[in-house]
C-alpha cells in the first residue's frame, strides 16, 4: 500500500515536470522568448527593465538615440518639437532576432503626456504581429494610458497586454506575476 502511494506520488511529479517544461509552454517563454526593450533618458526606465529581465529571464534591448539628446531643459524642447512634427528619430542598430520573441514589452519615461517618439520609431521598425506587446513607463505623475493610443497604433498587429506605470518598484513583481510571466 505504501509503495503504491510512492509510485502515484512519483507519476504525479513527473506529469507536472513534463506540463511545465516539456511542451514549450511558461518555461521556454521566461528561458528566451520574452523581450525587454526601452529607452531611458535618466535611468530610471532602465532600471524597471532590468527588473523586469530578471523577474521574467527575458533578453534587453536599449533603443539608443543616434543623435544623443541633450541636457533636461533642452531636452523639453527637443521632445516637445519631436512630437509636434510626429517626428521619427533613429535608434542605433535593431533586434536582431525579433521573429523568436512572444512578448516584448516596451517600457520608456512619459515625455509630454505621451510615448516618447523613439519608441514609436522602435515599434515601427519592427514586425510585432502577433505578438504581445506589453508596456511600461516612469513619469513624474502622468499616467501610462497618456501613452497607449501612441503605442497601439505603431505596434501593428499586436496585442497589447496590461502594462503599468511603474513608478513604484515594488509594483513590478506582482505586476509580472499576475501576468504569469514570473520565471
Ligand atoms: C522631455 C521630457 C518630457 C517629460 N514629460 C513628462 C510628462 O508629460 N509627464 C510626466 O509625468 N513626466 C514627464 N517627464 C518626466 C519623466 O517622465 C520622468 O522623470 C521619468 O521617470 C524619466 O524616466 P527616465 O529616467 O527613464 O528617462 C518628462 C521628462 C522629460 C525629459
Amino acid at each position: 500500500m505504501k509503495m503504491k502511494h510512492k509510485m502515484i506520488t512519483l507519476a504525479a511529479v513527473f506529469l507536472a515536470s513534463v506540463c511545465s517544461f516539456g511542451f514549450g509552454g511558461r518555461a521556454e517563454a521566461a528561458g528566451g522568448k520574452i523581450l525587454v526593450a526601452y529607452f531611458s533618458y535618466q535611468g530610471h526606465t532602465a532600471g524597471v527593465a532590468r527588473e523586469i529581465a530578471a523577474q521574467t529571464g527575458g533578453d534587453l534591448f536599449e533603443i539608443v538615440p543616434v543623435t544623443p539628446y541633450p541636457g533636461y531643459d533642452e531636452c523639453l524642447d527637443v521632445a516637445k518639437a519631436e512630437k509636434n512634427n510626429n517626428a521619427r528619430p533613429a535608434f542605433e542598430g535593431n533586434v536582431e532576432n525579433m521573429a523568436d520573441y512572444d512578448v516584448v514589452f516596451v517600457g520608456y519615461p512619459i515625455w509630454w503626456y505621451d510615448a516618447p517618439m523613439i519608441v514609436l520609431t522602435f515599434l515601427e521598425s519592427n514586425d510585432l504581429s502577433g505578438k504581445t506587446v506589453i508596456p511600461f513607463a516612469t513619469s513624474g505623475g502622468s499616467p501610462l494610458s497618456d501613452s497607449l493610443d501612441s503605442v497601439r497604433a505603431s505596434a501593428a498587429g499586436a496585442t497589447i497586454g496590461e502594462g503599468i506605470l511603474a513608478n513604484d518598484a515594488g509594483d513590478v513583481a506582482p505586476w509580472i506575476s499576475g501576468l504569469g510571466y514570473a520565471k
